[in-house]
């Protein structure tokens, strides 16, 4: 039954120098949706994202990703698990600036075998599938993507980082707020391009928009509100 689960969490808590940041008695999101969580700033969706993800563990409570129980699962495990399955867009991106625009978004193919036979079974370089998903992302000019990441714009570098995230086709996409910095028209094509992608990859996607536009696109909403029981109360600073 588990295997089916993409996440599936019981009683996980979370706190930050004595605060709790998150208490989720329960979610599950099952291998192949594709979900969108929305709630209030503060109320713990970048966090829950980096727990999904092992960057940042949980204090108790059991947390499972993709059949594995990240709980206990070795440090060094789970950065090669992160690597192997997830892709991960992060709220503040996380690209390496002294790496070309290329070179960031080939990255995960370096870091994990499975992601570069991925890349190759289907017949590709990891450099043409990168040019491939840029193109599903309005862009189309691949001389600017020998530029470093510091001299693109902060919309064409959520797309470097999305581009990055889809490589190597992960089983688990966790996208935060990915189109933050777009305009309403790219918005749209950043969900469309991620809810396709995980449906003909068979992937599970978990995206954070504050974007009504969004909606449509997806399986399914989460308002943190309702699974998260420290939403509303969180210092914001
Ligand atoms: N490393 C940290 N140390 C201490 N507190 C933190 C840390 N990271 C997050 N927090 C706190 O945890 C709470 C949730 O933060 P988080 O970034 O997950 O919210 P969010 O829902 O993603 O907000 P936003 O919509 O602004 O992106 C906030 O009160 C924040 O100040
Ligand atoms: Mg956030």
């Amino acid at each position: 039954m588990d295997k089916q689960l993409a996440v599936d969490i019981d009683s996980l808590t979370l706190e930050f120098a004595g605060n709790q940041c998150l208490n989720i008695p329960s979610l599950t999101v099952e291998q192949g949706e594709t979900v969108l969580f929305f709630g209030e700033n503060g109320s713990g969706k970048t966090t829950l994202m980096k727990v999904l993800s092992g960057l940042i563990r949980c204090n108790s409570g059991r947390l499972r990703v993709l059949g594995h129980d990240l709980t206990t699962m070795p440090d060094r495990q789970a950065s090669q698990f992160r690597a192997d399955y997830i892709g991960h867009v992060f709220q503040e991106l996380n690209l390496i600036p002294y790496l070309s625009a290329m070179e960031n978004i080939v990255l995960p193919c370096g870091l994990s075998n499975i992601r570069a036979d991925n890349a190759a079974s289907s017949g590709l370089t990891p450099e043409y599938e990168a040019y491939q998903l840029m193109a599903k992302l309005k862009f189309e000019d691949p001389e600017r993507l020998k530029k470093d990441i510091d001299k693109l714009s902060r919309g064409l570098q959520q797309r470097i980082a999305i581009a990055r995230a889809l490589m190597g086709k992960p089983k688990l996409v966790l996208a935060d707020e990915p189109a933050s910095a777009m305009g309403s028209y790219s918005q749209k094509v950043v969900y469309k391009l991620l809810t396709t992608w995980a449906r003909e990859n068979g992937s599970t996607l978990i995206c954070i928009s504050h974007n009504k536009d969004a909606d449509a696109f997806f399986d399914r909403r989460v308002n943190m509100k309702e699974i998260n029981e420290n939403a509303e109360f969180n210092p914001l600073w």
